[in-house]
């Protein structure tokens, strides 16, 4: 294998990295950013949509990973959404030059200031309300749909009997911003561009109207002429060089996953913004198999951002249902957050199954009230989640709290064929924490004995946050670059 000597080098290039990143070369320091994803906007290669998955469907498997209705076949490729199965719980993942962003429903929600503060006691409430997420969210291109246009709009029939329903059970609903663009999506309707959001893709990646990162802060990174990205470089493990440096062992894969090449890579600086399941690996596996020093606090206060998945079916089944055409992209919320006994905040989400199906689906977002923890077996060589029923019961006693109160209100029942039991617990999207902010690292993401070694990513968060956490890992990875940068990397 080859070694190669590099300044600054940031492992993954979702919310985190691409953050740091901006905020690095725009200072003129040369950066390398390392994803073991495709660079799909390079490649040319386009994404699928949900009713025809294909090879951006998977991340190296022969069968679709989506939450539900798994009935299609795969060549084994680099696609750009990944699941990790542990015993109670599945987390997705992004894989690939945008991370997260290149999958996701693109929902933009800043938390409530009071949630925040109850979680980041130490940080500066009134700075990050007056800078850093109304930062993000312009880095981000947050925006929001005109009322016009979803009032009238067929593929938001099921957001209409969402919200209409909701209130109708008593229930407070909210407008949720995105990052998709919703000029973009009025023209989609008006036939004027290529459809996207408006043709079933979503989580196998967007070919039109999302901002997801590539388009927004590695873009402009880019535009510095001081951003290397390496796509398909799976970093193994990482060990401390008696120069206090970082050797990265990394394989180079092909689009099969095959390692073509491997390699060396020394950094002075090393940044790591893998997500919360990737740097926790890269931080535990090294610690087994190259005596990388941790601190006790990593794997602690992980959570699934209380993640709880739920539905309904007959819906209106007999005056239309949810509709047969349904836009990817949610716009609706249910905001009962402020409720004693059970607090929680609903996505309206789409089920854009191509035929009415007369079936509401909602991702809960609740409080946690006990932390998982991350740990990593050895001789298995994989991480390995403390989490179980216990962590998500009272997730389930609001779900059947909600699901009670809207089938009193409006009829319908338990989403029975959508999920076991009508209830998907472990089904989660959000996982944060396990390398807390002013616990694992001190309060700008330095890692706890070590010179050279950053956190910025989803794990600084201690598992939960709320609401969809990325305006908020966003916010963070602003926060600490902006003070890194005068103090470590100057
Ligand atoms: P992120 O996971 O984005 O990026 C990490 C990157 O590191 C990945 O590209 C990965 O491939 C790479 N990597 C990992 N290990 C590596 C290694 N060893 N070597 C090289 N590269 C490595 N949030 C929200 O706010 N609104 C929403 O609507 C949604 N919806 C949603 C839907 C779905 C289906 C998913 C899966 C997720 C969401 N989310 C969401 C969650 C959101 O996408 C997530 O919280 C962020 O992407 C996390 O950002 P990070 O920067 O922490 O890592």
């Amino acid at each position: 294998s080859e070694t190669f000597e590099k300044e600054v080098v940031i492992i993954g290039t979702g919310y985190g990295g691409s953050v740091a990143a901006l905020r690095l070369t725009e200072k003129n320091i040369p950066v390398t950013l390392l994803e073991m994803g495709l660079n799909w906007e390079k490649s040319g290669k386009k994404f699928s949509p949900m009713i025809n998955p294909g090879h951006s469907a998977a991340w190296l498997k022969t069968k679709t990973i989506a939450p539900f209705m798994n009935l299609f076949r795969l060549d084994k490729f680099t696609g750009a959404l990944d699941r990790l199965d542990f015993e109670h719980i599945k987390i997705w993942l992004g894989r690939g030059v945008g991370g997260g962003s290149l999958v996701n429903g693109g929902m933009a929600v800043t938390p409530k200031k009071e949630y925040f503060k109850e979680i980041f006691p130490n940080l500066d409430t009134e700075k990050f309300y007056s800078h850093y997420f109304p930062l993000a969210n312009k880095e981000l291109k947050t925006n929001v749909a005109s009322e016009d246009f979803l009032k009238d709009c067929d593929f938001y029939k099921f957001n209409r009997v969402g919200e209409e329903e909701a209130k109708k059970a008593g229930f407070k609903t909210v407008r949720v911003p995105n990052v998709y663009d919703f000029r973009y999506m009025e023209k989609e309707y008006r036939n004027e561009v290529p459809r996207s959001a408006l043709a079933g893709e979503v989580i196998y990646g967007n070919n039109h109207g999302k901002n997801s990162l590539d388009k927004t802060y590695l873009k402009k990174a880019a535009a510095t002429g001081n951003l290397e990205i390496l796509e398909l470089h799976q970093v193994n493990h990482i060990t401390q060089n008696p120069d206090k440096s970082y050797a990265l062992d990394i394989s180079v894969i092909n689009t099969n996953g095959q390692e073509i090449q491997h390699k060396i890579i020394n950094a002075r600086k090393l940044i790591l913004s893998a997500g919360t399941m990737g740097s926790l690996e890269l931080l535990l596996k090294s610690n087994s198999v190259t005596q990388l020093p941790v601190d006790q606090h990593i794997g602690k206060e992980w959570g699934n951002n209380g993640n709880f998945m739920t539905g309904r079916n007959w819906v209106k089944a007999f005056s239309g249902g949810t509709g047969s055409k349904q836009s990817t992209i949610p716009v609706g919320g249910i905001d009962h957050w402020e409720d004693k006994k059970h607090p929680f905040f609903v996505e309206i989400a789409p089920l854009p199954m191509g035929m009415n199906v007369a079936t509401s689906l909602y991702l809960l977002v609740n409080k946690l009230k006990k932390f998982g923890e991350v740990t990593y077996d050895l001789t298995d060589q994989k991480l390995q989640l403390n989490w179980d029923e216990s962590h998500t019961s009272h997730m389930k006693d609001n779900a059947k709290y909600f699901l009670r109160t809207m089938n009193n209100a409006n009829g319908g029942t338990r989403a029975h064929l959508l999920f076991k039991n009508g209830f998907g617990a472990d089904i989660c999207y959000h996982p944060l924490g396990g390398i807390v902010l002013g616990k694992a690292t001190d309060q700008f993401g330095r890692l706890n004995g070590h010179q050279n070694l950053y956190v910025i990513d989803g794990s600084l968060i201690p598992g939960t946050i709320g609401v969809n956490p990325f305006v908020t890992i966003t916010a963070i990875a602003e926060y600490c670059m902006e003070h890194l940068i005068k103090e470590d990397f100057s």
